[in-house]
């Protein structure tokens, strides 16, 4: 029913009790807010979720904390090219550092980054992303990104976790597919890749 046929009842006090089910305007004022409210914090999460990307950081597994250093894909942390642009990391954290310290990625990589602990609660913020997530021991944290500009984007432990919490950074380093094969083709090894970064500058 609309307002204008409430307004046409006014004077009429059975037809206004009839139309308005005994309810007191302001009462139905403050009914209607709240419907305008849950409708439009339902459209925020809505688009949030959808559009903007928002991801909530969900217990993708578990693992042991106490073998997670030593045993599986933690052992040896770092970043895998899947191909097709798609990468994915196993990054552990720990007082009071990430590994792997550096990731490398050509420039509209597609990562899943699965993030644990081997002691006590880390975070992980990815600078300029929307990577942003807790990390707790014994628990698998999942978050994906598609890095689609060039840059340096550091990452840091945003949980105090201890004396050392201001040292526990890192680095995403996007560089241009060119630069990407060209420090692929210089091999596996640190020292092959520190030297073909120095030549790029
Ligand atoms: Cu780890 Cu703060």
């Amino acid at each position: 029913m609309s307002d204008d046929t409430l307004d046409e009842s006014v004077g009429d006090p059975a037809i206004d009790e009839q139309l308005t089910m005994g309810i007191d305007p302001w009462e139905r004022n403050w009914m209607k807010l709240t419907i305008a409210l849950l409708v439009g914090f339902f459209a925020a999460v809505t688009v949030a979720g959808f559009a903007a990307g928002f991801q909530l950081p969900g217990a993708e597994d578990r693992v042991d904390p106490r073998t997670v250093a030593t045993e599986g894909p933690w052992a040896d942390p770092g970043v895998t090219d899947l191909g097709n642009g798609k990468f994915e990391a196993y990054v552990l954290a720990q007082v009071w550092s990430f590994s792997p310290r550096e990731i490398t990625l050509p420039v509209g990589a597609e990562i899943d980054i699965y993030i644990t602990s081997s002691d006590l609660q880390h975070g992980l913020k990815v600078t300029d992303t929307n990577v942003n997530i807790m990390v707790v021991p014994g628990q698998v944290s999942k978050v994906s990104y598609t890095f689609d500009e060039v840059g340096e984007f550091p990452y840091i432990c945003h949980e105090y976790c201890g004396s050392g919490h201001a040292a526990m950074f890192g680095t995403v380093n996007v560089v241009s597919e060119a630069d990407y094969a060209a420090l692929a083709e210089g091999g596996g090894d640190a020292e092959t890749e520190s030297t073909a970064e120095e030549g790029d500058e």
